[in-house]
């Protein structure tokens, strides 16, 4: 457990990625950067978290700017259910918590969209916080490395709590992340692994079956050409640019000749609270 800390913290040293939320211990920069991180690839997170945090840089600017505006430069990274939960997060900060992103768990689960993951990723990058934060990158390493065994990621928690060095979660943390994505990948690059030694996997072969193959809860990704969730990405993006007639909806969502469909589309997103009906003649859709 020692060497493997050891090795981990070691090899983090000189290969951790630069990433601009690396830069900050801000619990604001790093909510913003953990909740685009949830479901979009690094590289792709980079420039949106840049220009967000530059547009919003504390829950007070993001709870005064409006739902609108903060769904609007969400555009082209998807998962636009993110934008509303930390534009709502923001406005909860500020009137419960007089604009101060809080430290302790229940108050952070208490925010729309902090779930465990969140709300540890917050605590330890920025709160300095002995807890361990396991994405699905890092979930492998351990399967793999430690237990040899399936984890679910409740289980990954509790054993990265086990490992995470006092007063080193961010070192560790961030460094399991890029292991995970750089080294321990689906396909391994087991040659430049620093936790060989350690490694359990490894040390029995490395063969089948896998433990994060075996383990893994992935579920395949539903379609995406022809989903509702396409229809809906299609009408969020024409109601960044303006508002749009019901006449206009079926088109807006890419389905010309199904309206039904589109006006389902359109309905859910009011409920939701992304959209709003305004005028009368005729009415049209705009953000809210
Ligand atoms: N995935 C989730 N959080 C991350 C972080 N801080 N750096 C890199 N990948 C991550």
């Amino acid at each position: 457990m020692r060497s493997f800390r050891r090795r981990v913290l070691e090899w983090g040293r000189d290969n951790r990625r630069d990433l601009p939320w690396r830069r900050t211990r801000d619990p604001w920069r790093i909510l913003v950067s953990e909740v685009m991180l949830q479901q979009t690839q690094v590289e792709r997170v980079v420039p949106h978290y840049v220009r967000f945090s530059a547009a919003f840089p504390n829950p007070s600017a993001c709870a005064d700017a409006g739902s609108a505006e903060v769904v609007r430069l969400w555009a082209g990274l998807g998962y636009n259910r993110r934008a509303l939960n930390l534009h709502r997060a923001a406005s909860a900060v500020v009137h419960r918590h007089h604009g101060e992103i809080p430290s302790d768990d229940v108050s952070l689960r208490a925010l729309p969209g902090v779930g465990a993951y969140t709300s540890r990723a917050v605590r330890s990058f920025a709160f300095g916080a002995d807890v361990a934060a396991v994405d699905t990158n890092a979930v492998r390493v351990l399967a793999r490395c430690v237990s040899a065994a399936p984890l679910s990621v409740g289980q990954a928690m509790a054993l990265g709590d086990r490992l995470v060095p006092r007063g080193g979660s961010w070192e560790f943390n961030q460094t399991m992340f890029d292991l995970g994505a750089t080294v321990c990948t689906a396909e391994p690059k087991c040659g430049r692994c620093p936790l060989r030694r350690q490694c359990a996997w490894y040390g029995a072969g490395g063969g089948e079956p896998d433990p994060w193959r075996r383990g893994s809860t992935a579920t395949k990704q539903a379609r995406f050409a022809g989903s509702d969730r396409q229809g809906r990405g299609r009408l969020l993006d024409a109601l960044r640019h303006g508002t749009v007639t019901s006449a206009a909806l079926a088109a807006a969502c890419g389905w010309p000749d199904d309206s039904a469909r589109a006006e389902r589309i359109a309905g859910s997103l009011v409920c939701e609270g992304f959209a709003k009906w305004s005028g009368s003649a005729p009415p049209v859709l705009e953000l809210c």
